[in-house]
């Protein structure tokens, strides 16, 4: 087996992957071997076409990661199409639609709703999975958190506490779910130019670049890579680790 088809056969579920970061990390999965799930509350037709046309598979699934209904038909959907569910990707998230504001100025509904889609999303969808995962004999758990929690950006306090959370959530799932072989480990991105980042200011990219150790813009293409490492066989025995991939911004 060589690096190009370590995740042949697998099957790889990831949430919010019609566009943006998720989309890449799906097409490089399926660069690799792995049976695609694009799962998320936008048209997926575009990212699955993309998959296919380059000659991996996928299916789209519709799916609100906010709905404990809507998750557990994107599981069945996946054990339908392929068999088995091999490794879940929390990528979904509210994040560009996002309104920065002084803790004090936000809304509280805004922030129930992060915390609907970017907490109990994937504690929903860890559920959803996890019969598939322990049946298979174990099973992989990629979480996304973000550098904001290391770096606590200000005026965006819902998003950095929710991404926060999926720091302690990836710990507190790792240990529970280690008896079961399945790894639970998170990918901490930093300011990431992509659909969701492409209308701020050029001053926000600009800042971000002053504070890295690798003083330029990061790109979708300088996360993939990772992803599909802890995807593999290779991190069998990773779990409960956040890893930064963000050119050395924070050192922790
Ligand atoms: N872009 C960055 O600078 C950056 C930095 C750190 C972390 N991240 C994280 O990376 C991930 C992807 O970010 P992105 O920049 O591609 O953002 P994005 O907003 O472009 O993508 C998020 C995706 O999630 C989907 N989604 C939103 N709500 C959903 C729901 N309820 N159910 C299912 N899908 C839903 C969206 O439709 C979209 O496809 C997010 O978790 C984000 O928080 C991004």
């Amino acid at each position: 087996m060589t690096v190009a088809d370590r995740l042949r056969g697998k099957v790889i579920i990831i949430t919010g992957s019609a566009r943006g970061i998720g989309r890449a990390y799906a097409e490089r999965c399926a660069a690799e071997g792995a049976r695609l799930v694009v799962a998320d509350v936008i048209p997926t037709q575009a990212a699955v076409d993309a998959i296919t046309k380059a000659g991996g598979e996928a299916i789209g699934v519709a799916c609100d990661v906010s709905r404990a209904a809507s998750v557990e038909a994107m599981a069945g959907a996946a054990r339908q199409a392929f068999g088995g569910i091999d490794v879940l990707v929390n990528n979904a998230a509210m994040f560009a639609t996002i309104r920065f504001g002084k803790l004090q100025d936000l809304d509280e509904q805004e922030w129930d709703r992060v915390m609907a889609i970017n907490v109990k999303g994937p504690w929903l969808c860890v559920k959803a999975v996890l019969p598939a995962m322990i049946e298979g004999g174990g099973g992989k758990i990629i979480n996304i958190a973000s550098s904001t929690v290391y770096t606590g950006v200000p005026n965006f306090l819902h998003y950095v506490t929710s991404k926060g959370a999926i720091v302690a959530m990836t710990r507190a799932m790792a240990r529970e779910l280690g008896r079961h072989n399945i790894t639970v480990n998170a990918i901490a991105p930093g300011y990431t130019m992509s659909t969701g980042t492409e209308h701020n200011p050029e001053k926000v990219n600009e800042n971000t670049i002053r504070s890295r150790a690798l003083r330029r813009t990061q790109y979708p293409e300088d996360l993939v890579g990772t992803l599909a490492h802890l995807a593999s066989d290779d991190a069998n025995f990773i779990t409960g680790q956040v890893i930064s991939v963000d050119g050395g911004e924070g050192m922790h």
